[in-house]
C-alpha cells in the first residue's frame, strides 16, 4: 500500500464543505498549491522568560524552509515554558514536572484539532523536550524532535562556568566560604549566551538521549544553541520530516523497547539527570512499551560511566560538541555492544547503520571521553533502589567520590524551604541523611526539584558526608549523595511519612537498597497514627495534576493508557 504523506490534512481542507476551514488559512496566506501539498506544523516551545528557548521561533523559520524545500507548507504553532532555573526552590518549581504533560496535551489539542499530518517539535528547557517526545509517540503522525541547543558556558579567568556553579556559590556563601562580591561575578558570567544550561544537567540529557532513542537527527544535539550548524540541523529536520513521512516511519515505530534500553544506556554511560529516569518511564508509557524500573535497573549495573560532563565531571555540553558531540559517545557504546542497533531512528535507518558511517572528528578527546574498557567511573552514575522505605522504587544518583553505600542519621522535613534554612544556618551535619517528603506528584504536587537544598549541602562542604532522601526530584545539576523519586510519596501513606528524626537510614547503591532501620512493628504503630495530609491546592491547575497522577515508578503521567491512533 502506497505511503500518505498527507495522512489527514485532505479530511479538514479539501472539497466544497472545508470551504470555510479553507478560508481561514488563506487568512494567513495560503494559496491552492499550499492545500495540496502536505500540511506540516512546528512546534516551538518558546517563550523570552529565560534564555533556554528565547530562539526558538528563530530555528522554527529554518524549519519552515527545509520542510518547503522538501515540497510540503508549515505553519508554527508554539507551546508553552516553564523555566526550572528561574523557579528553582519557589512555589514555581511545582509547575515544573506539570509543564511536561501540559505541553503533551497542548500539542495534542492543537495539532489534532486542525488535522496536520505531520510536525517538527523544537525544545529547549527542561521539561519541554520530554513534553514534546511524549506528544510525538502519543499522535503517532511522523515527527522530527529539534533541540534548541545548549547556551555556552560562561568564562572566569580560567574557570568554565555554568548554572551549577552559581547554584552552589549561594550555599558557599552562607557557608561563610565565598564573598558576596564572588557570587555576583558569577552571576553575571554564567550566561554569556541564550540557550539552556551549559553542562549535562537534564536539558542537555534529554536532547542527547532524542539522538540516542532516534528522534531527532544523529549530531543534532550538542551545537549551542547560537552556532550556524543548529540552523543547519533545523533547516534539515524540516527536509527529514519529509523523508520520514514518505517512509511511512512513525514515532511509535522509533520508540521501541530497543530505542528506550538504548536511551538508558546512554543515560548511564554519561551520569545524565535523574530526571531522564522519569521521563523516559513517561514516553515508553505514551509509546506503549512496557519498560519499568527493574529494566532500568539491570542496565544501570552493567554500564559505566564514560563521559567526564558536568555534574559528574568538569566540562560542559560545548566541550563534547567540540569531540563530536553525542554520536561519539554512542559509537563507543555501540562498539563495546551494549546498544540494540537495530533500533529505527527518524532517518530511516538503523542506529547501528548510522554509527556505522559517522566518523568522529581528528580531534583527541582530551578527558572529555573514555573508552568503556578503561572508563571514567567503573559504575554506572544512577543506580535504583527498594526497599522498606521505598517499596515501589526510588532513584539514586551516585555522589563524586563515588560512595555506593552511606548510613546516617534522619533529619525529616515537610518542606524544602525548611531543609534549606536547616542547611544554611548549620544545622545539618556530617552523617545525617536530610529527608524531604510531602513533595512528591500528589503531594507537592508536581514533585518539585531539590537543587536549591542540593546545592546548598554541596556548597556548605557537606557533599560526600550528608545524604538527601525525598520522593520529589533533583535537578540534572545536582550532586552529591542523592536519593529521589522514592515511591510511594508521603502524601499517599509511602512509608517515607513514618520517619522521625534519629532514624538510622541506609542507602546501598551496590545492594539496591534503600532501608529504615526501624522495627515493623514500630513502623505498624507510626502508621496508625498517620493520617493523610489536606492537599495544598483545592483549585486551579495543581489540583487538577494531583488528581490524576500516578507514582515516580510509573514515570508521574496523567494519562490512563497510550492514545489509540488511526489516521
Ligand atoms: Fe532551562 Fe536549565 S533552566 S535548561
Amino acid at each position: 500500500m502506497a505511503v500518505k504523506i498527507k495522512i489527514r490534512s485532505s479530511k479538514w481542507y479539501e472539497g466544497l464543505d472545508n470551504a470555510s476551514h479553507r478560508s481561514y488559512l488563506r487568512a494567513v496566506g495560503f494559496s491552492d498549491e499550499d492545500f495540496s501539498k502536505p500540511l506540516m506544523a512546528v512546534v516551538a516551545a518558546w517563550s523570552e522568560i529565560g534564555p533556554c528557548n528565547y530562539h526558538t521561533l528563530e530555528l522554527a523559520k529554518y524549519v519552515k524552509e527545509g520542510v518547503k524545500e522538501a515540497g510540503g507548507v508549515a505553519l508554527t504553532a508554539p507551546t508553552i515554558v516553564v523555566n526550572d532555573g528561574i523557579n528553582m526552590g519557589t512555589p514555581g518549581m511545582r509547575y515544573s514536572l506539570i509543564s511536561r504533560d501540559l505541553i503533551a496535551d497542548s500539542i495534542e489539542a492543537q495539532l489534532n484539532s486542525h488535522g496536520v499530518d505531520g510536525w517538527v517539535g523544537i525544545g529547549g528547557c527542561d521539561k519541554t523536550q520530554p513534553g514534546i517526545m511524549m506528544a510525538m509517540v502519543r499522535l503517532n503522525l511522523p515527527a522530527v524532535y529539534l533541540y534548541g541547543g545548549t547556551a555556552e558556558a560562561g568564562w572566569l579567568g580560567e574557570q568554565e562556568l555554568t548554572v551549577e556553579d552559581v547554584f552552589e556559590a549561594v550555599g558557599a556563601v552562607s557557608a561563610g566560604k565565598m564573598t558576596e562580591e564572588d557570587l555576583r561575578r558569577y552571576e553575571y558570567e554564567v550566561f554569556p549566551t541564550y540557550g539552556t544550561c551549559q553542562g549535562l544537567f537534564t536539558a542537555n540529557t534529554m536532547a542527547m538521549l532524542g539522538e540516542a532513542l532516534g528522534l531527532s537527527l544523529l549530531g543534532s544535539a550538542s551545537p549551542p544553541a547560537t552556532t550556524g550548524r543548529r540552523r543547519a540541523y533545523a533547516v534539515e529536520s524540516g527536509r527529514a520530516l519529509l523523508r520520514v513521512a514518505e517512509l511511512g516511519i512513525r514515532p511509535r515505530h522509533i520508540v521501541t523497547y530497543d530505542a528506550i534500553y538504548n536511551a538508558a544506556v546512554t543515560l548511564f554511560a554519561t551520569a545524565g539527570s535523574t530526571n531522564a529516569i522519569l521521563h523516559l518511564l513517561a514516553i515508553a508509557h505514551e509509546a506503549g512499551v512496557s519498560f519499568t524500573l527493574k529494566d532500568f535497573d539491570e542496565i544501570s549495573k552493567k554500564v559505566p560511566v564514560i563521559a567526564a560532563l558536568r555534574p559528574a565531571g568538569p566540562y560542559a555540553m560545548q566541550d563534547l560538541d567540540r569531540i563530536g558531540g553525542v554520536p561519539r559517545i554512542l559509537k563507543k557504546l555501540y562498539k563495546a555492544g551494549l546498544l540494540r542497533p537495530e533500533a529505527v531512528t527518524v532517518e530511516g535507518e538503523p542506529l547501528g547503520k548510522l554509527l556505522d558511517r559517522w566518523q568522529p572528528p581528528a580531534v583527541p578527546e582530551s578527558g572529555i571521553l573514555y573508552d568503556v574498557e578503561k572508563p571514567y567511573k567503573p559504575y554506572s552514575g544512577i543506580r535504583i533502589l527498594w526497599g522498606n522505605l521505598a517499596p515501589n522504587g526510588a532513584v539514586m544518583k551516585i555522589g563524586a567520590a563515588g560512595a555506593l553505600r552511606f548510613e546516617g542519621k534522619a533529619l525529616p522535613f515537610d518542606d524544602e524551604a525548611e531543609a534549606f534554612k536547616a542547611v544554611t544556618r548549620g544545622e545539618v551535619k556530617p552523617g545525617h541523611v536530610v529527608v524531604i517528603r510531602y513533595v512528591g506528584p500528589k503531594g507537592a504536587p508536581g514533585m518539585p526539584e531539590m537543587l536549591k537544598v542540593t546545592a546548598a549541602i554541596v556548597g556548605a562542604g557537606l557533599g560526600e558526608s550528608v545524604a538527601l532522601v525525598t520522593d520529589g526530584r533533583f535537578s540534572g545539576a545536582t550532586r552529591g549523595i542523592m536519593v529521589g523519586h522514592v515511591a510511594p510519596e508521603a502524601a499517599v501513606g509511602g512509608p517515607i511519612a513514618l520517619v522521625q528524626q534519629g532514624d538510622r537510614v541506609v542507602i546501598d547503591g551496590e545492594a539496591g537498597l534503600l532501608k529504615l532501620d526501624v522495627p515493623d512493628e514500630e513502623l505498624e504503630r507510626r502508621r496508625k497514627s498517620w493520617s493523610p495530609p489536606k492537599p495544598n491546592y483545592a483549585g486551579g491547575l495543581l489540583a487538577k495534576y494531583a488528581a490524576l497522577v500516578q507514582q515516580a515508578d510509573k514515570g508521574a503521567v496523567t494519562t490512563p493508557s497510550p492514545l489509540y491512533v488511526d489516521y
